[in-house]
């Protein structure tokens, strides 16, 4: 599933993105080689950013 249409950047991307440390958003944009664009899909991604630490730290 997509989290930003935009640049194209699903699920996988942004759980990759935070394994190679990706702390928020901008990070992932930054990690995948782009920038946020409509930023629509910005609270989607801190939410994902947030489960998977709340994942991590359980
Ligand atoms: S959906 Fe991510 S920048 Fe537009």
């Amino acid at each position: 599933m997509y989290i930003c249409n935009c640049n194209g950047i699903n699920q996988k991307a942004v759980a990759e993105a935070k394994r190679a440390g990706a702390r928020s958003a901008l990070d992932v944009y930054r990690i995948n080689g782009c920038k946020p664009q409509c930023c629509k899909c910005v609270p989607e991604m801190a939410q994902l950013i947030a489960q998977q630490d709340a994942r991590a730290a359980s």
